[in-house]
């Protein structure tokens, strides 16, 4: 792995390591509210909720900073040199995984303080975190240690910087992903 990646990859390497410790922080605190929920169900902590929901929204954005201001730029016009397509399907699965968990997460928020079905949906929650998070670490060290190497190795200074202001403009836009 590059040590040091120079913008716009070195944005999205930040990114991915803010993402890695905020899901490192959700996981801790899904775990703690799995091991205090033997009898006496209560609501899912605002601090995990408000953790998920900034992963969720800082995702979407990152991934269409990559699709719509890294890829094209990367593959130019040659689009046979380029098979990117097996990242734009692991967004479409971390966007459906994300979608699954907001929906546990919405379900938690309206239940009652002892309604039993609270335990389940917990549980449910944590698998399905794990699963997430899991999948999303992968994608991300791909990323790092294939894509972004393989996109230094092909762009120019004038593309790497045309790709960077291309993802400034980007993260101020609404985005395709984005849930209203
Ligand atoms: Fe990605
Ligand atoms: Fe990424």
């Amino acid at each position: 792995m590059v040590d040091t990646f120079p913008e716009p990859l070195a944005m999205l390497n930040r990114e991915h390591d803010e993402e890695k410790k905020k899901l490192e922080e959700l996981k801790g605190e899904i775990s703690a509210l799995k091991g205090t929920h033997g009898r006496n169900f209560q609501k899912l902590p605002q601090k995990a909720r408000s953790l998920f929901l900034s992963i969720e929204s800082e995702l979407l954005i990152h991934m269409r900073k990559e699709e719509e201001g890294l890829f094209p730029i990367m593959r130019g016009d040659e689009d046979e040199l380029w098979n990117l397509s097996p990242f734009i399907i692991e967004h479409y699965e971390l966007v459906r995984m994300a979608k699954e968990i907001h929906e546990i997460i919405d379900t938690l928020n309206g239940i009652n303080g002892k309604d039993e079905s609270g335990k389940h949906l917990i549980k449910r929650l944590s698998v399905k975190t794990q699963l997430f998070g899991g999948f999303l670490s992968h994608h991300m060290e791909m990323e790092e240690n294939v894509l972004f190497p393989m996109a230094l190795e092909a762009m120019s200074e004038a593309e790497l910087s045309h790709a960077h202001r291309l993802m400034r403009i980007l993260e101020t836009w609404p985005s395709r992903f984005l849930r209203s």
